[in-house]
């Protein structure tokens, strides 16, 4: 406590952080989500709208370990019990698999320490790191007695050298977890015994003993470990600095004072060439410093302070390179997210320059974490052996000097934070919860240089999101797992063919990290703003500009979304649209198929806008429903998608439809009804930009007798002008054949369901009346015959049904709602499940089943459909 004199008490900039976090409840939250800087993806793409690759294997779980050899064109992935290799290009292709079981007498023993057989006890692969050419380095948890092994990549199997794991993987699978290989030394973050409770830095390697952080609450305080790399300082560094680590956590904060556990997002690091000291730090870091690192938004007060993981996008030197991060607050239901990114130089910084924090005992027994300000004691504590040490003969940590060892083991945490780039986040979502994240660096077609965030969610999905000028334009969503599951590893391919692959508990997915072909226009492609695709005006499509050698000049990118820019297209004539034939009564469906989240959509019927009429509804993909068709519904229906961009509006036609109604008496002979019609419908429809294959005119269902056969039997299938090119898409649709046999099965149906209801209220009514008096329940109880035990909520039902009949014997004029419940029970949508026991019939009624109150449950939906039958 050499150092005691020189503190300064209470000035305490500290407490900031606990005045923001109080923030949050008074009420700043709302502030936040309505002014924060927030996106919308502007395409989305559902699991079976994008060709996926994925893969899994029956019975085994938890793909979380991902390892990408790009030489080798392989993923190495690690998953519960097994190592597999798959094709990179293809992941659906396995190459080698490797089955990695816990023995019978280790399982039991997990068993017997009261872990479970079916979950704990198992051995998850959570290490997998390239060791040398031939093979990788392989840690299980393995029943909570973590094993590491060397895998040969030469036949694929383990060369049973294990090692003892402890340090190196979590014993627990469901722990936080870090590691990093760095010349053939295993850099971890994790717990080092079985409980979990002794949180560890650690390094391991063959030649020397295990390197580890001390075991105290200054250290490490609970941390959950997120991400660890090595920046390096490059060959010829002036000062002949040591290449750094960097760790990346959680924690519970000691430094702050706060009701409950205050988190704080850590950056910490260690030096690559550090040995440990002499006396003190034996076999300890001798450059182990942390720092908190800001995600927050000053000027509401507002601080995401969990940190979900990290990425670091490297340059040539390590100045140049930029750290992203993906946060949340500890209050997991603000439903907010961040991406902060970070300057490699400001960490530098810190580092090398920030003030320290001391402990210091106020009162009694109370300990607080204040600036020290006294003279730190020289070399610098935490630092790496540069040339200006060695030039004092001081050539690796078991040299520096008592006093620095000692200062650094008290004195781990630094006082100066790590601020963001721009003091805010780059990025902020709404109620999404953002697990992963991974960075591209491209260059557009504008010769700029963007940072493409790729970050995934709680719920399998990938937003893609750039930052443009300030403003945040997040490019699209895609579906990647087809559970709602958390997205649990995210993972770049750096080569050529570009992918992105994710583990989960289920499986891995492999996705292409741009969809351009999903834009089948030029103004779509551009107002996509990204910076992937460009329109190619040769081709007449949307391609990927790192996939394909087009003449650059040729292609139209406009990162701003300047739509201004492409080539005119012809426009939709008013001949174009689509017939549509509908009955009167029937209901029509018409699709406008607007991919884009960012368009406003207008329905303009002959010319004018349609607003919002009992009987126009508008589906949720922009289509248009209208409920039972009438003469005046008849006419052209245009569906305008208006999208704003680079200060314009860029107004498209997407489809259009002339509605007509089928007359009642031409309905036996559609055929001779037809030509008039058909004549006038054989253009296809045409839209700027629409999907085009949703708007192929059907003429197969409806053959015309002017229309040679042939040419009605085969529908020319839209394409797009722009797309002539392009190979025709098999799936193409036939909405109007849709729309035609669905209105016959909608009559039809409805024919059924009126005579079927008309039969119903005469069985109702009937047994009412008594005219079928038991029979009726017989018949029923017949039919379903079930001896199964009703539910209690169907018994209290069935018991009340039952009831009526008994007092219509009694007091001829049944109260209202129980003749309600009567018809409910004939009509039996709701009730019907629990059989009536055959015996059961008027006696059967016991009062302390009648007293019961009235289930509304089981009841209610029947009174309602009685009512509707009513005009019948
Ligand atoms: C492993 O996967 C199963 C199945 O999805 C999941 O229930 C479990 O929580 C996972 N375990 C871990 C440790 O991630
Ligand atoms: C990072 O910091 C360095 C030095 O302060 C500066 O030159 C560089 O432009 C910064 N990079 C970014 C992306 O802000
Ligand atoms: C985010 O996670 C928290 C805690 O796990 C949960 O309560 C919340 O509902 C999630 N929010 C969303 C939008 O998924
Ligand atoms: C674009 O349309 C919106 C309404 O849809 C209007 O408020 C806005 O002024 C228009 N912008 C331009 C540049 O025409």
């Amino acid at each position: 406590m050499a150092f005691k004199g020189n503190i300064t008490l209470p000035k305490i900039p500290e407490s900031n952080m606990a005045l923001s976090v109080l923030g949050v409840f008074l009420g700043l939250l709302l502030e936040v989500s309505t002014h924060g800087p927030s996106s919308v993806p502007r395409s989305s793409w559902r699991h079976d709208d994008v060709d996926l690759l994925e893969f899994w294997e029956p019975d085994v779980f938890n793909y979380t370990t991902l390892l990408l050899s790009e030489e080798r064109g392989v993923l190495y992935v690690g998953a519960r019990e097994a190592v597999y290799e798959l094709n990179m290009s293809n992941v659906s292709i396995k190459s080698n698999q490797l089955l990695w079981k816990v023995p019978e007498s280790d399982m039991s023993m997990c068993i017997l320490k009261g872990k479970s057989k079916e979950t704990d006890c198992r051995n998850y692969i959570r290490v997998l790191q390239v060791l040398d050419e031939d093979s990788l380095y392989v840690c299980g948890t393995h029943a909570f007695q973590p094993l590491c092994d060397y895998l040969s990549l030469q036949g694929f199997r383990l060369q049973d050298r294990a090692e003892d794991g402890r340090g190196k993987c979590s014993f627990d699978p469901a722990q936080s977890f870090t590691t990093v290989m760095v010349d053939g030394e295993l850099y971890s973050g994790t717990a080092y015994n079985f409980l979990g409770s002794e949180p560890i830095i650690s390094r391991s390697s063959l030649s020397q003993s295990l390197l580890r952080t001390e075991y105290s609450t200054s250290w490490l305080n609970e941390p959950s470990f997120v991400f660890a790399d090595v920046i390096r300082e490059g060959q010829n560094s002036p000062d002949g600095d040591d290449d750094k680590i960097y760790y990346f956590f959680t924690e519970v904060s000691v430094e702050y004072e706060f009701f409950g556990k205050l988190l704080i997002p850590r950056i910490a690091r260690v030096c690559k060439g550090d040995l440990g000291g002499q006396r003190t730090l034996q076999k300890k870091w001798t450059s182990f410093l942390k720092a908190k690192l800001v995600c927050s938004m000053p000027e509401l007060n507002f601080v995401f302070n969990v940190v979900h993981d990290v990425f670091i996008l490297k340059a040539p030197h390590w100045r140049d390179t930029i750290i992203y991060g993906v946060f949340t607050s500890q209050w997991g239901n603000v439903g907010l997210s961040a991406v902060c990114a970070y300057n490699m130089s400001s960490v530098h910084e810190v580092f090398s320059k920030g003030k320290f924090m001391q402990k210091a005992t106020v009162e009694q027994s109370h300990t607080k974490w204040v600036r020290f300000n006294g003279i730190t004691p020289s070399p610098r504590p935490g630092a790496c052996i540069n040339s200006l040490n060695r030039m004092q003969n001081i050539n690796s940590s078991l040299q520096l000097p008592d006093k620095t060892l000692q200062f650094v083991k008290d004195h781990p945490l630094l006082e100066d934070p790590v601020l963001p780039i721009g003091n805010g986040p780059r990025l902020i979502t709404k109620d999404v919860n953002y697990t992963q994240i991974a960075v591209q660096r491209v260059q557009a077609l504008d010769g700029n240089i963007y940072d493409v965030i790729f970050t995934g969610t709680d719920k399998g999905l990938l937003h893609k999101s750039l930052v443009l000028e300030g403003e945040v334009h997040t490019v699209e969503e895609i579906q990647l797992l087809k559970n709602a599951e958390p997205i649990k590893t995210l993972l770049l391919s750096s080569q050529v063919a570009r992918f992105l692959y994710a583990g989960s508990d289920s499986g891995v997915v492999q996705s292409p990290t741009a969809f351009c072909e999903k834009y089948l226009s030029c103004v779509d492609c551009v107002l996509a703003r990204d910076p992937y695709c460009a329109w190619d005006r040769r081709s007449a499509s949307c391609v990927n500009i790192f996939q394909h050698d087009a003449d650059p000049r040729k292609l139209f990118q406009s990162l701003k979304g300047d739509a201004g820019i492409c080539p005119p297209v012809s426009r939709l004539t008013v001949g174009d649209s689509q017939q549509v034939l509908v009955k009167p009564g029937a209901s029509a469906d018409l699709p406008c198929p607007v991919r884009s989240n960012l368009a406003q959509v207008l329905w303009k019927l002959n010319g004018r806008v349609l607003t919002e009429a009992s009987r126009f509804l508008l589906l949720s993909e922009n289509g248009l429903l209208i409920y039972s068709v009438m003469p005046e519904d008849a006419g052209r229906y245009e569906c305008w998608s208006v999208e704003a961009s680079a200060g314009k509006n860029f107004t498209r036609l997407v489809a259009a439809y002339m509605l007509r109604l089928e007359l009642p008496e031409s309905v036996p002979s559609i055929a001779a009804q037809r030509p008039s019609s058909a004549a006038s419908t054989v253009t296809p429809a045409e839209g700027n930009d629409g999907n085009g294959s949703g708007l192929t005119p059907a003429r197969t269902d409806a053959p015309s007798l002017t229309t040679p056969p042939s040419s009605a039997i085969k529908p020319k299938s839209y394409i797009p002008l722009e797309v002539s090119n392009l190979p025709a898409r098999t799936e193409t649709l036939d909405p109007s054949a849709k729309y035609i046999q669905h209105n016959s099965s909608v009559a039809l149906l409805s024919l059924f369901l009126l005579f079927f209801l008309l039969f119903l209220a005469a069985l109702v009514y009937n047994c009412y009346m008594q005219y079928l008096p038991a029979p009726c329940l017989r018949l029923r109880s017949a039919l379903l015959g079930s001896n199964k035990k009703p539910q209690p909520e169907y018994a209290a039902c069935e018991a009340g049904l039952m009831d009526p009949v008994q007092e219509k014997t009694d007091q001829n004029g049944a109260h209202p709602l129980r003749t309600l419940r009567d018809t409910g029970y004939e009509t039996e949508p709701e009730c019907g499940n629990g059989g009536v026991p055959s015996g059961s019939d008027e006696d059967a009624d016991d009062s302390p089943v009648k007293e019961r109150p009235f289930d509304v449950d089981c009841t209610s939906q029947p009174i309602e459909y009685a009512d509707a039958d009513a005009p019948f």
